[in-house]
């Protein structure tokens, strides 16, 4: 492991020097592709890395996708040819991407995968993200302490939804609540009457919030409609979160509500924290990102060393991608005021 970082390190160096000292940031030009504006959080790390990149004098190519991969191939094409600077990029899908980042490659332009690593390709520099196997620990965590699942009998129902199987990201958030529930479901405590447990059983197709409520009521009346009680339900997500609230709503009054997990803090989820129909988000203050991604492409622009924290983790399947890792924070009743509201990120009247 100790040789990987090594030489993954002096490739980060090489990255830097390979670009070398381009220019000062006055009139650079970034291309930053966004998924989707569907979900509150990517319009929020968009305007965030326009806003943040403006204040340091580079003019921002901001465009949104729709969720669609052949648009957001289109418009990296685009910003290659309009001679943009850096690309940071928000894939849909990290696997397609390939041809479009080897014309980036051969310009000399810098990518950095934002929030979801970009797979498959040698074209990216630098991978800024939270911590995402620690967003899927903390959900399971949170189930485990909710339940106390260590001093409880049990056994407690369980179902488990995540996001869209080509997001790299999927594979942390999944695998990492799994590394926490997986031995209460060998113990017997845990039981998931649905019997889908494999993360392909699990996924959601571009973690749509109607996909996840059709799933989900098919599991209700399929296994619960008998007054089978659910406990638990592990959502990777808010905008799955949303489809299980939803589904639960029309097909569900056991005497039990679930505890629910999410992430984002999204803002059709925060009702449902503070009303209880979900019991906990993980917030991932995108102006952290953002300012994190802004020092980075700004130490590219000046050929400075570009700020990473973990240089081991994530493997895009060409080696490891030098990586900045933010910190993710659970929100429940408890703290969403300080957490989303104190903090400036929401005003309380965008709930009402
Ligand atoms: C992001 C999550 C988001 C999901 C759906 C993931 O890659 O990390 O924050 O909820 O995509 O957009």
């Amino acid at each position: 492991m100790k040789k990987k970082v090594l030489v993954f390190v002096a490739t980060a160096a090489l990255a830097v020097s390979a670009f070398g000292a381009m220019a000062n940031a006055e009139g650079e030009k970034i291309g930053v592709a966004m998924p989707t504006q569907d979900l509150q959080r990517w319009n929020q790390d968009g305007a965030n890395m326009k806003a943040q990149l403006e204040e340091k004098g580079y003019e921002v190519d901001l465009q949104y996708a729709g969720n669609d991969v052949a648009t957001q191939v289109s418009q990296i094409e685009n910003m290659i040819a309009n001679g943009d600077q850096v690309l940071v990029i928000a894939s849909i899908e990290g696997d397609s991407l390939g041809t479009v980042l080897a014309q980036a490659k051969e310009n000399n332009i810098p990518v950095i995968a934002y929030d979801r690593l970009i797979m498959n390709t040698d074209a990216v520099s630098y991978y800024a993200t939270f911590d995402n196997y620690l967003v899927g620990k903390t959900q399971g965590q949170f189930l485990v302490d909710a339940l106390d699942l260590d001093n409880a009998d049990g056994p407690f129902n369980l179902e488990m939804i995540t996001g869209d199987p080509g997001d790299n990201n999927v594979n942390f958030f999944f695998g990492g609540a799994m590394d926490v529930l997986q031995k209460y479901i060998d113990d017997g405590k845990l039981v998931v009457p649905s019997g889908q447990m494999t993360k392909d059983e699990v996924a959601t197709a571009n973690w749509a919030t109607d996909a996840a409520q059709a799933r989900f009521e098919n599991i209700l009346s399929s296994n619960y409609a008998d007054g089978t009680q659910l406990d638990a339900v592990l959502a990777s997500n808010d905008s799955t979160a949303l489809g299980v609230i939803n589904a639960l709503a029309a097909n569900y009054d056991n005497d039990v509500y679930p505890i629910i997990t999410g992430q984002d803090c999204d803002l059709p989820n925060v009702p449902h924290i503070i009303d209880g129909t979900q019991a906990m988000s993980v917030f991932k203050d995108t102006r952290t990102l953002a300012a994190q991604v802004v020092d980075m492409v700004d130490a590219i622009v000046k050929g400075e060393e570009v700020p990473v924290n973990d240089t081991e983790t994530y493997d895009n399947g060409t080696g490891i991608i030098p990586s900045f890792l933010c910190e993710p924070v659970a929100v429940t009743l408890d703290n969403y005021k300080e957490v989303l509201i104190d903090s400036g990120y929401y005003t309380e009247d965008q709930f009402e």
